[in-house]
């Protein structure tokens, strides 16, 4: 693998412009801190780029161009957050009722209490163990589904039925609630690092409600064992139109035995007029098994070796939402949803969507194993390690639980899922060993994956095209303590777009014009997903409501793999799959992390 030349000959740096002002609103309960802040950076540019001719040159020109590569830029990080404060709950005498002629109209605010009493540890007498759903027997699916029934057959405002479990989801995602005492401050749990707490106390409560519905303490949902060839479907318990556990809004074409595809590039398969069409897909079963393998790789291993990497980039009180989200959630995470959603819809109900997505019981299957998976990542050693920040610790969330309580729980007492009364079915983890390979060989290329590419050396960019720019190193050649100690981290900074629209773009590292770079290949460091959000409830019409975030990808092993280390830069391309026109990145760094 060639890696890129380090003679430095000529002198080019960054514009990284970053337009973040995410600070959050003076408040009096802050506290003074002192946090490495991921993401949130305020970076100008000290030096001004030279001229080089590179619009569109293939890239060993472009290094012949430059005679090298230097980067010069000194990145500094100079908006810390420098207060903080755990996280509050929402306030829901302040929720937001959707207007009616809001595209997608619907109330999803739960029914209103004052009496909101503290989370307490519960006893009980045997942990429940949540099986893979591929794996379970009839008696089991006669359970899930009398008890689903059951719940479905609720009162609507009754806090425990099946529409008022799916609202949760929508109200804490889709900015149907602000912060407790930040009255002009959204809350929200994706796209940072509430996201994994936050959806284990979800489903933890959905599951308590239904052992109560049956009285049975000790029935425990399924995961979608989606990272194991095995289950890699859509669980069959779930395919029955004439069970509870069955959701007419999903993809028609994704039902069993299509095998998931967890990097899902959604307009491949949608219109054979498109240029985003592939005859060719999907690829064979054992293909797309082996790519998602390597996937599950990337993503718990090389992209999640420090605690912010997994859970996403820190977001406190007062903060706006999605300072940046963990490895797990942008991928494979938001691709389920995507694959699973219904394209025929217009908002890509139900999975595909964030308002619409809690009405799929395939949901609550789908975060079991994410929450199975952030498990599993804590025993994989390393850094691998839950934050330790009280703002994390300490933030809170609301959930009605199976006596009708409002119970406000903390992160904290969510760590331990055993804790909790529940553990996983234990099963394989295949993708220990599935490490992405460099692509050493050339491969029949499709016709339309790196070529043409636009060459960039100023941000901010749009991603309208297949963009490539340089990045300096600040360190290279480090020991192998020095790199256990830090990791190198590529930061993708104000990633920027219309919440009303989906985005997709992959990020490839030092990959050479002749080759295609599949999931399969160490090159392809990472992708950005952004789901649909569903429905804006500011005002009457589809106004656009720009997200800002930041994404941040693992370079250690990637870079060693491609005999890179000693590289005074790396070559990254953006490659947007959808909605990229409209996505504005405002500046792209490499920042080194614990
Ligand atoms: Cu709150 Cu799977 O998303």
């Amino acid at each position: 693998m060639a890696s890129i030349s380090s003679s430095p000959l000529s002198l080019m740096s960054f514009n990284v412009s970053s337009n973040f002002n995410r600070k959050h609103q003076p408040s009096k309960n802050r506290k003074p801190k002192h946090h490495k802040i991921a993401c949130t950076s305020n970076d100008t540019n000290q030096n001004s780029p030279k001229e080089q001719e590179q619009k569109s040159s293939p890239r060993r020109n472009v290094l012949i161009g430059l005679g090298g590569l230097y980067g010069a830029t000194t990145l500094t990080n100079n908006n810390s957050l420098a207060f903080g404060a755990p996280v509050p709950i929402p306030d829901l005498t302040k929720c937001v009722i959707p207007p009616d002629k809001s595209p997608v109209s619907i109330n999803c605010c739960p029914p209103f209490s004052a009496d909101i009493i503290d989370f307490k540890l519960p006893t009980f007498e045997k942990l429940r163990v949540r099986p893979a759903a591929q794996l379970v027997d009839d008696d089991y699916f006669a359970k899930y589904n009398k008890a689903l029934e059951l719940m479905r057959a609720l009162p609507d405002d009754d806090p425990r039925s099946f529409t008022q479990q799916a609202n949760i989801h929508c109200a804490y995602c889709v900015d149907g609630y602000v912060q407790l005492g930040y009255p002009n401050i959204k809350l929200s749990v994706h796209n940072c690092w509430l996201f994994l707490a936050f959806h284990r106390w979800y489903i933890y409560f959905y599951e308590r409600i239904l052992g109560s519905l049956i009285n049975d303490p000790t029935f425990a949902i399924p995961f979608w064992n989606f990272d194991a060839p095995d289950g890699m479907q859509i669980p069959s318990i779930f395919t029955n139109p004439n069970s509870s556990l069955y959701d007419l809004r999903r993809d028609s074409r994704h039902q069993p035995p299509r095998i998931i595809d967890l990097n899902y590039n959604r307009y491949i398969e949608d219109d054979p007029t498109s240029e985003k069409y592939d005859p060719n897909y999907p690829p064979s079963a054992e293909q797309q098994i082996k790519d998602n393998l390597t996937l599950m790789h990337r993503q718990m291993i090389t992209n999640s070796k420090t605690c912010l990497l997994f859970h996403g980039s820190p977001y406190r009180a007062g903060q706006l939402p999605d300072p940046g989200p963990g490895a797990l959630e942008s991928s494979p995470h938001n691709n389920v949803h995507i694959w699973s959603g219904d394209a025929k819809q217009t908002n890509r109900e139900d999975m595909g969507n964030f308002y619409s997505s809690g009405r799929d019981p395939l949901f609550y299957a789908l975060h079991g194993n994410v929450d199975r998976l952030w498990s599993i990542w804590k025993t994989l050693g390393g850094k691998r390690k839950d934050p330790t920040d009280d703002d994390w610790l300490e933030s809170s969330f609301l959930f009605y639980d199976e006596n009708k309580n409002l119970v406000k729980v903390k992160v904290k007492d969510g760590l331990d899922g055993k804790k909790l009364g529940y553990d996983y079915q234990k099963v394989d983890i295949p993708w220990i060993n599935s490490k992405p390979k460099p692509a050493s060989r050339r491969v029949q290329s499709k016709g339309k994956l790196l070529t043409p590419r636009k060459f960039v050396d100023k941000f901010p960019i749009v991603l309208d095209s297949v963009v490539s720019t340089i990045v300096k190193r600040p360190k290279k050649s480090r020991s192998s303590k020095e790199k256990e100690d830090e990791e190198e981290i590529l930061v993708i900074d104000g990633i920027e777009f219309d919440s009303n629209i989906e985005v997709k773009f992959d990020v490839i590292v030092n990959d050479e014009d002749d080759k295609v770079i599949g999931v399969g290949n160490t090159e392809f460091a990472g992708t950005f997903v952004n789901l649909l959000h569903g429905h804006n409830h500011e005002n009457n019409t589809k106004k656009k409501k720009n997200i800002v975030t930041c994404m941040r990808l693992g370079l250690t092993d990637l870079l060693e793999d491609l005999k890179a280390d000693d590289d005074d830069s790396i070559l990254v391309t953006f490659i947007p799959r959808y909605g990229g026109d409209g996505v504005k990145i405002s500046g792209i760094k490499i920042e080194f992390a614990n």
